[in-house]
């Protein structure tokens, strides 16, 4: 049943982009169920990402978006199926992944040294970090910042240093869950701003966000989850033109969708 309702991208439909990320791809997901407590939140998954493209996860609250994220980076076990990132585990992976959550979680410490700390629990060099702290806070858009208590920045700020420190260790992939969901339009534009930059830089995206226009914004492909089910995995033009769900075309629509 659901593997008559997933779709996947026929390899033609896509071009192929150079990325840094080749060594973690693909990320396949082998009939994926997730039961806590015997509840079957997501059901059935089947999916394979291969190539350098932003991945947008898309659908209404309680879909299964923050979990199927987790479950690709290893924070949480599948109950059935298997997951794996070039054939690896996804807890051998995880260290080649940053994951950004959708509320900032800072150190009481300043903006540079919270970008610092990530480096150095990486095991990176104490002379070489400076540099990387600079680059880093260069792309975030947050150098005139660097020495303030990274708690006293706006929230926009602070998911952006979030990001930052994130792939300051350049991740092959960076998977973020709602990252701008608590954010005002302008904030939320300047987030987007420096997910695309870090992806034109090499880093693969996988994001998750309810918000149609944003995924408009973002999406290179498209999966639309629904009560806990992957109902289509489409090249984002097709999925906004003419997506082959139902419930994919209401909800871009606008509608409520049950
Ligand atoms: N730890 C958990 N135990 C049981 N149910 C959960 C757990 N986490 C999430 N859920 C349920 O799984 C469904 C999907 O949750 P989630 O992945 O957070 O949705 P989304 O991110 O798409 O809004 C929701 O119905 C939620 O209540
Ligand atoms: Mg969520």
């Amino acid at each position: 049943m659901a593997d008559s309702l997933a779709r996947t991208i026929p390899a033609s439909g896509v071009a192929e982009r150079a990325s840094t990320a080749g060594s973690l791809l693909p990320l396949v997901l082998d009939q994926v169920c997730y039961s806590p407590h015997g509840k079957p939140v997501l059901q059935d998954i089947n999916l394979e990402l291969a190539h350098g493209l932003r991945t947008v996860i898309l659908g209404p609250n309680g879909a299964g978006k923050s979990l199927l994220l987790r479950l690709c980076h290893g924070l949480i076990e599948p109950t059935k199926g298997r997951i794996s990132w070039a054939g690896q585990s996804t807890a051998a992976a995880a260290n080649r992944q940053g994951m950004v959550f959708q509320r900032p979680v800072l150190l009481r410490r300043k903006v540079a040294e919270n970008i610092a700390h990530a480096l150095a629990a990486k095991g990176v060099r104490r002379r070489d970090r400076e540099a990387l702290v600079r680059a880093s806070l260069e792309q975030a858009g947050l150098t005139h910042l660097a020495e303030r208590p990274a708690r006293t920045l706006s929230g926009g700020e602070q998911q952006r240093l979030t990001i930052a420190r994130a792939c300051v260790c350049d991740p092959d992939v960076l998977l973020l869950d709602e990252p701008s969901a608590s954010l005002d339009p302008a904030a939320a534009r300047a987030v987007e701003e420096l997910v695309v930059r870090i992806h034109a830089a090499g880093t693969r995206i996988i994001m998750t966000t309810h918000d149609i226009a944003q995924a408009r914004r973002l999406a290179e492909e498209v999966i639309f989850l629904h009560h806990g089910r992957l109902l289509e995995h489409s090249p984002a033009d097709e999925f906004f033109s003419a997506p082959r769900d139902p419930a994919a075309a209401r909800f871009i629509r606008g509608e409520l969708i049950d």
